[in-house]
């Protein structure tokens, strides 16, 4: 039985990937190590706790010495690190955390992976590491870095700690850099999940700038399949885009959300923009497509309505974040714009 120790697996993705090896993979053991952050909930693994393959450790990535004894107390196959402060209006009220958890806790990962010979390490990464797109292109693994937020630089240098490693200690390293995700366990504070819980109560949704912004939306399963094609069949040192090929500007994507929900238009209510706030991320994955065999299954319509239906029928779990810590960083990053 392979064992694959996932970090950061109560959060949105990892609690999608780890749900799917379990599903797909049934002679494989899963670790997740979370810290348990704000963003990771455990009620997002309920379904599978009592699996007797999966296996929780509660614990910090920056915790040298608790990293270390999960390497020598297991057998760990491959690593697959998804652990990471992840919103980029928090990393700019406050970048402190994302350089701990995203740079200093992927070093202390990559030395432990490193000291206990692990065969292969996957560094989940994002596309906002190579910047901002005019209205042309796409991002090819070859675009240069480029990042532009707290958030994005944290990751970046994520990314080229990986890619060092794997140059100078021959270290069995890949990277994947997908674009923006949707789907159910997303924490409320991303666009989708915020905008569909604030439209579930009628509340307005805050669109910044003019909404003009544009991302490339794909469905966390055809994300978390890509990351299972490169753990499996990648190249050693190399890096794979992955994307949905659903590029839509906000506002479009706030007026679907609206027609979807039966809403007033009336709830758009638009505030001050992001301070430096990417244009548009759009990402060539035919690197991808060509070597893992890997395309984007799900068509946006169908994986939206899903969702929206997910996150109507978990009302409860929603309620339960948008309580304590998360208001009081709803009322920090919203309570002017909105003029609350
Ligand atoms: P998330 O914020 O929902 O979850 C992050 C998880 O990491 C949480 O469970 C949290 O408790 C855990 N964590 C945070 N700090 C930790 C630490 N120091 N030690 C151990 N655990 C810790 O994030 P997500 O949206 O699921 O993103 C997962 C990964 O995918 C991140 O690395 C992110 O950069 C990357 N990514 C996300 C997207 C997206 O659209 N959400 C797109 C591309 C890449
Ligand atoms: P987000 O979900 O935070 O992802 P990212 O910044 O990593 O792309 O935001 C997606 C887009 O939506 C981005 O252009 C910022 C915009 N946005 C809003 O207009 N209003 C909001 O309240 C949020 C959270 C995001």
């Amino acid at each position: 039985m392979q064992t694959i120790l996932v970090t950061g697996g109560c959060g949105f993705i990892g609690s999608n990937f780890i749900r799917l090896q379990l599903e797909t993979q049934p002679d494989q053991k899963i670790i997740n190590l979370d810290k348990l952050t704000y963003a990771g909930n455990p009620e997002n693994l309920a379904d599978i706790d009592s699996d007797a393959r999966y296996a929780f450790k509660h614990g910090d990535i920056c915790d040298r010495e608790f990293v270390e004894s999960i390497f020598s107390e297991n057998s760990v196959d491959a690593v697959v690190n998804f652990a990471a402060e992840s919103h980029v209006d928090r990393s700019i009220l406050d970048s402190g955390p994302f350089i701990q958890t995203n740079i200093v806790g992927t070093q202390i990962l990559l030395d432990a992976a490193r000291s206990a010979d692990v065969p292969r390490y996957l560094q989940v990464s994002t596309d906002e590491v190579y910047g901002s797109l005019g209205a042309e292109g796409f991002f090819t693994e070859d675009t240069p870095l480029a990042p532009n937020s707290p958030y994005s630089a944290s990751k970046t240098a994520a990314d080229l700690l990986v890619r060092a490693y794997c140059h100078t200690f021959e270290f069995p390293g890949i990277i994947t850099r997908c674009s923006n995700n949707y789907g159910p366990y997303q924490f409320p504070e991303k666009l989708i999940p915020l905008f569909v819980s604030n439209l579930m109560s009628d509340q307005q949704v805050p669109v910044y700038g003019k909404g003009e912004n544009v991302r490339d939306w794909i469905h966390v399963l055809d994300h978390c399949r890509g990351i299972d094609a490169a753990l499996r069949n990648g190249r050693l040192g190399e890096v794979y885009n992955f994307g949905g090929n659903c590029e839509l500007q906000n506002i479009q994507l706030t007026k679907l959300l609206l027609e979807v929900l039966d809403k007033p238009e009336s709830l758009i209510r638009y505030v001050s923009d992001r301070p430096g706030h990417d244009l548009r991320y759009a990402i060539d994955c035919s690197k991808s497509e060509r070597e893992l065999g890997w395309r984007p299954q799900v068509e946006f319509r169908d994986g939206l309505q899903q969702t929206i239906d997910w996150y109507l029928s978990n009302a409860v779990w929603i309620e339960r974040i948008k309580s304590g810590a998360y208001l009081k960083f709803y009322e920090e990053q919203y309570g002017a714009r909105m003029g609350a």
